[in-house]
């Protein structure tokens, strides 16, 4: 057969490349030619995981955990998920209502594959994180952006969901703390846009990557509300709060329809995750929890030197994160200058004559923004921006 006649599936137009892999991959192969490049594209702590977590793994090898386990993840690792996120939030969660996955990335994807009909809405604030577009989209779903507003720090409101709601509408996306933005949804916020779709009957989604990691407010769940495990459902990973992205671990907790049908379709595409992995959530849930403050204490001063060397670049305006590790800076002011048009040529001319790695905005559905990750040395930091500094100060 030649090429022409091996096509691919349609459904493969339905999604892209992740910008910030590709980032990641440029940043990569530059550094392979030597080149001292700065990173600030990794959406992932610099922290190592933390040593009892390791031991656990190890320990798990040792003993020959090293087998199939059931599809959706143990019961005990569930028992810990539904126990940490009672702890926590004041949830009560069962182990039929949880599921364990290859990450945070893998639970949202097969929320999507099993509740969204073709033509479904699903609602999601922008700036999103990269991968909720390609997800709703690859289900067959339609994307309906909400815009949210630099001025106001990017925090949504449930005025600016409302008008979006009809009955075609089956989920709404919340991810607070933003991937990019960094934005918080308050608590009386987040329960206004819940009486909003509970009483509707709209799913509402909530991805707590980044929830441990607040600087002015208190950790919550929407999910410890009366009467929202209905309709809430989470989605969780354990990469961040424990620095653990490679480990693979992410977690889904809702009614035990949804979770069923998860398991199912887990069951034929990936079985469980990894047996090894699970041993060392394990432990990141029912062990010492000191770790998370640690790297918390660490992002918070990071996030003031940040904030503060951006705000001083002439002509950059950023917006306050509330929670995660990143900062979105506005960075129009390079446009028309150096033939930077967008945010995309800005990223790709800071790469290659400043040698700093940063996400274009267009990744998350704004123009005028690139992400700079702060999950980085101070040194980095410091580095990276002074560069940052001198390329804008020699644009003309
Ligand atoms: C907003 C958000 N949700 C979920 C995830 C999923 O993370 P993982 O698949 O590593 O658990 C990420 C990772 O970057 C994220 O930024």
């Amino acid at each position: 057969m030649s090429t022409a006649t091996l096509g691919l599936a349609e459904r493969n137009s339905l999604i892209s490349e992740s910008s910030t892999m590709k980032v990641a991959a440029a940043a990569d192969r530059l550094r392979r030619q030597g080149v001292d490049v700065v990173d600030f594209g990794a959406g992932e702590p610099d922290f190592p995981t933390p040593d009892n977590i390791k031991q656990a793994a190890i320990q798990a090898i040792h003993d020959n955990f090293t087998k199939y386990t059931p599809a959706g993840g143990t019961v005990d690792l569930k028992e810990a998920i539904c126990e940490r996120h009672a702890k926590d939030y004041g949830t009560n969660y069962k182990p039929n209502e949880c599921i364990v996955t290859v990450g945070g990335k893998h639970v949202i994807f097969n929320l999507m594959q099993v509740l969204v009909n073709p033509g479904d809405e699903v609602i999601i604030p922008v700036p999103y994180w990269v991968t909720n577009k390609d997800v709703v989209n690859y289900a067959g779903g339609k994307c309906v952006f909400v815009n949210t507003s630099e001025e106001k720090d990017f925090v949504l409101s449930a005025d600016m969901i409302e008008p979006n709601l009809n009955e075609r509408t089956k989920v709404v996306m919340i991810n607070s703390p933003s991937n990019p933005s960094g934005a918080v949804l308050s608590k009386s916020e987040f329960e206004k846009i819940f009486q909003l779709t509970s009483k509707r009957g709209i799913w509402l989604m909530t991805d707590e990557c980044y929830c441990r990691f607040l600087y002015d407010s208190e950790p919550f769940s929407i999910a410890a509300t009366p009467g929202a495990k209905e309709s809430v459902i989470v989605a969780g990973s354990l990469s961040k709060t424990y620095s653990m992205t490679g480990w693979r671990i992410g977690f889904g907790l809702a009614p035990a329809a949804v979770i069923g049908a998860i398991g199912r379709l887990q069951s034929h595409m990936t079985s469980n995750p990894t047996s090894i992995a699970q041993k060392a959530a394990y432990e990141a849930l029912r062990g010492p929890q000191e770790s998370v403050g640690v790297m918390l204490a660490e992002y918070a001063r990071r996030r003031e030197y940040v904030m503060a060397r951006l705000r001083a670049m002439p002509g950059v305006k950023a917006a306050d994160p509330k929670g995660a590790f990143y900062a979105y800076p506005n960075i129009s002011v390079a446009f028309g200058k150096n033939n930077i048009h967008s945010a995309m040529d800005f990223s790709e001319k800071l790469l290659d004559q400043a040698k700093v790695a940063v996400v274009p905005g267009e990744a998350f559905g704004t123009e005028e923004h690139v992400r700079i990750s702060y999950a980085t040395s101070m040194e980095m930091l410091t580095l990276g921006l002074d560069r940052i500094e001198k390329f804008l100060k020699e644009l003309n």
